[in-house]
């Protein structure tokens, strides 16, 4: 996927794994290239960060409430390298059409060396509540970092909280730190208002919404080592922009203040599904994700796309519901039979994506 279809301008490429191709290898084919040679010039540098997937709380989490996530195998790679002019996937580099690397560079970097020639290849559907904008400003921070300092170490806690006010500005002031916390850090995530036994805490976030101001404590959580499980993600086709759906949710808790319950019964949820989790109790986890998606449909941010989805796969499935934002974008399956759902959602009119949970974080290649 190139970088225009990344950021979703292309129309929507097909990235999930085709029905005929053996799912070792389409694992290993999205993975970032291991023998790809690391002994590249001191002017370019390779950096990819993961996508996520949030397995409990979307929405939830802009309210302090829970949320749970998971890096997922798929992601972004940038490539950076010194040239003569500035261009980006071979085109010339206009600051105003790409503001997730401009702001990245001018605001947050302050570059001042030499133009650079950019790639950016993702493995990630866009605008589909995978994380893909996270993601980006994850992979265009490690890169900037380290061709401005070949010794620079790596700060994934530096990373989240720049690609957390990145995404806060593209979602008018309403975003979790969730989606960048997930795609830096790897592995599973917890974000919360306040930080949630049994997890071990990383950093602190803060900002200051429509609504008032949020606090979240993000920490990270040891997921059992032999779980015997995969996530197939569906997509339905249809990008969703996070921010309106966001928007949308808070206009509705306006209008209803009833519909704070249903943010409570996520919180509850999220709660008994991590429990689940930690155990490595992955019937449970399903009967968590499914309740998950009833309370997401009553607070209106699902969409008949997703339902089908979501039908279509439990009979394959420990549990299913959306993930992100919604609206369209994608659900989400755990399942111990990975093909056979990914054929589910392929009937069903959507777009598979396989991966196991906890990928690793943010990384130079
Ligand atoms: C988007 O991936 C998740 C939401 O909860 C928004 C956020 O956390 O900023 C919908």
């Amino acid at each position: 996927m190139n970088h225009l279809q990344a950021l979703g301008l292309n129309g929507t490429p097909k990235c999930g794994r085709a029905f005929n191709q053996p799912l070792a290898d389409y694992i290993t084919s999205h993975l970032p290239n291991p023998h790809f040679p690391n002994t590249l010039a001191k002017d370019m540098v390779r950096a990819f960060a993961p996508g996520k997937c949030i397995l409990f709380g979307e929405h939830a989490v802009v309210y302090g409430h829970p949320a749970v996530a998971v890096a997922i195998d798929a992601g972004v790679e940038i490539e950076l390298s010194e040239s003569d002019s500035w261009t980006i996937e071979g085109m010339p580099f206009e600051s105003e059409k790409h503001p997730h690397i401009s702001h990245i560079l001018n605001d947050v970097f302050d570059y001042g060396g030499s133009p650079l020639k950019i790639k950016i290849e993702s493995g990630l559907f866009s605008a589909a509540g995978l994380g893909s904008s996270a993601a980006l400003s994850n992979a265009m921070g490690a890169a900037v970092l380290r061709i401005m300092d070949s010794n620079a170490e790596l700060d994934s806690v530096k990373l989240a909280r720049i690609g957390h006010a990145a995404e806060a500005k593209a979602q008018s002031g309403r975003a979790s730190p969730t989606d960048t916390a997930t795609s830096a850090l790897g592995g599973c995530v917890v974000v919360a208002g306040n930080q949630v036994r049994g997890t071990k805490h990383v950093f602190d976030a803060s900002m200051v919404t429509p609504e008032g101001e949020r606090k979240w404590s993000v920490c990270e959580v040891e997921l059992p080592v032999d779980l015997d499980a995969w996530l197939v993600l569906g997509f339905t086709g249809i990008g969703s922009p996070t921010g309106e759906m966001v928007a949308g949710v808070a206009k509705l808790l306006e209008e209803d203040s009833s519909k704070y319950q249903e943010m409570d019964a996520i919180a509850m949820i999220t709660q008994a599904g991590l429990t689940a989790l930690g155990a490595g109790n992955l019937e449970a986890v399903g009967i968590a994700m499914d309740a998950c998606h009833e309370k997401l449909q009553k607070i209106g941010v699902s969409s008949p796309e997703l339902d089908s989805l979501v039908e279509a796969v439990r009979p394959h499935s420990l549990g299913a519901k959306l993930t992100g934002a919604g609206g369209g974008g994608c659900m989400v399956a755990l399942t111990q039979h990975p093909q056979r759902v990914a054929e589910a959602i392929e009937v069903a009119g959507g777009t598979p994506l396989i991966s196991r949970l906890g990928a690793d974080g943010v990384r130079i290649l």
